[in-house]
């Protein structure tokens, strides 16, 4: 263990020390021995271009108002219904209004939940440790300082998300029906638990580049809708926002990790990428289920809308065009020439 892990009790599910796993695989010192000046090489081939140079001013943490849910918003929509899968299906608008309006509020609670948990609990840690030094990647300095500036974004947008939650449930008074535990990150827990503890590490920064180069994607669907509640589309505008900034890092860190890993590592992560992909993009169905039942629905007609709406068509055509540039990154350094790997890509749909 580096040291770091233990400073987030809240995370002891995971395990994260890719230190151990990769300091015996990288032909230099950690760096925390190796410091690397900015705009200098560290073998990824390449020269690290910050896209934080106007961070004080644009992050969001720095410049954006906390945005706040008016009492007049109640007649507004909380989430778009174009962005609800389960809203277009003819059992759910039958649904008498106040439950229709109740779905799409569940499914705002639902996605600030996993936004607050996957920056808190995920996202954080992996960051802290790149700031500190102890991921046992090499990286020139600066981008261990940019570490820092989205460990502050994470913090806010988590900040953002549960402040949003907890005025929206006293605008409306309608409770969060939430797992205990995000999906996301239940899925998570099981692939790392199914790994060797050396393999653990790597597969957790791995999840991290997945999930920040596939955000901004998920971000951008956000439409601009003027019936939406205004706190909700500028409290995501912001988010996207800072999280273009952090795609950018991110591919970078990529091919930075790329450089220094093993070719039995490189296998490794292109067979995983698959799944961890799958873990941060397919919907809870389990809650969804639970959810739809509390709305008086029977048990088969929740099959049928569970069933009808999410195929195994739709959901790999969400997936693969969410993942279109995490893939490319990947593919780029070659993660999956591999034919395990392409056979991985297929059985989860992303063959294209
Ligand atoms: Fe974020
Ligand atoms: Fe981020």
């Amino acid at each position: 263990m580096c040291g770091t892990v233990g400073m987030f009790v809240g995370c002891s599910a995971l395990s994260y020390c890719p230190r151990s796993l990769l300091a015996a695989h990288t032909a230099g010192p950690p760096d925390d021995g190796a410091r690397i000046p900015a705009g200098e090489e560290d073998g990824s081939g390449e020269k690290y271009r910050s896209a934080f140079h106007t961070w004080y001013e644009r992050a969001s943490v720095r410049q954006a108002p906390r945005r706040t849910v008016a009492e007049g918003d109640t007649a507004l929509r909380f989430f778009s219904p174009d962005l609800v899968p389960v809203a277009h299906h003819p059992l759910v608008k039958a649904l008498p209004e106040p439950v229709f309006d109740q779905i799409l509020v569940q499914h705002l609670y639902r996605y600030l939940d996993f936004t607050a948990k996957l920056e808190y609990l995920v996202v954080n840690r992996t960051l802290v440790g790149i700031a500190h030094g102890s991921t046992g990647v090499r990286l020139p300095q600066e981008m261990r300082f940019d570490a820092l500036k989205m460990y502050c974004d994470e913090a806010y947008h988590a900040l953002s998300a549960v402040d949003l939650m907890r005025q929206v449930e006293q605008r409306t008074g309608i409770r969060p029906r939430l797992p205990d535990e995000p999906f996301f990150l239940r899925r998570l827990q099981q692939i790392l638990a199914k790994l060797p503890a050396d393999e653990r590490g790597l597969a957790e920064l791995l999840f991290v580049i997945v999930s920040e180069t596939l955000i901004s994607a998920s971000l951008a669907e956000i439409p601009d809708s003027d019936g939406l509640v205004p706190a909700v589309r500028e409290s995501i505008r912001d988010h996207a926002a800072d999280e273009g900034r952090h795609h950018a890092y991110f591919a970078a860190f990529l091919r930075h990790l790329w450089g220094q890993l093993s070719t039995a590592e490189r296998q490794f992560a292109g067979r995983l990428v698959p799944q961890l992909m799958d873990a941060f993009l397919l919907p809870d169905l389990e809650s969804l289920r639970a959810e739809l039942t509390g709305y008086g629905l029977s048990k088969e007609q929740v099959e049928q809308v569970v069933g009808e709406v999410y195929t195994p068509e739709v959901l790999s055509r969400h997936s693969r065009a969410t993942s279109r540039m995490t893939r490319r990154y990947l593919d780029q350094l070659g993660a999956f020439d591999d034919p395990r790997a392409q056979a991985e890509l297929h059985a989860h749909g992303y063959a294209s």
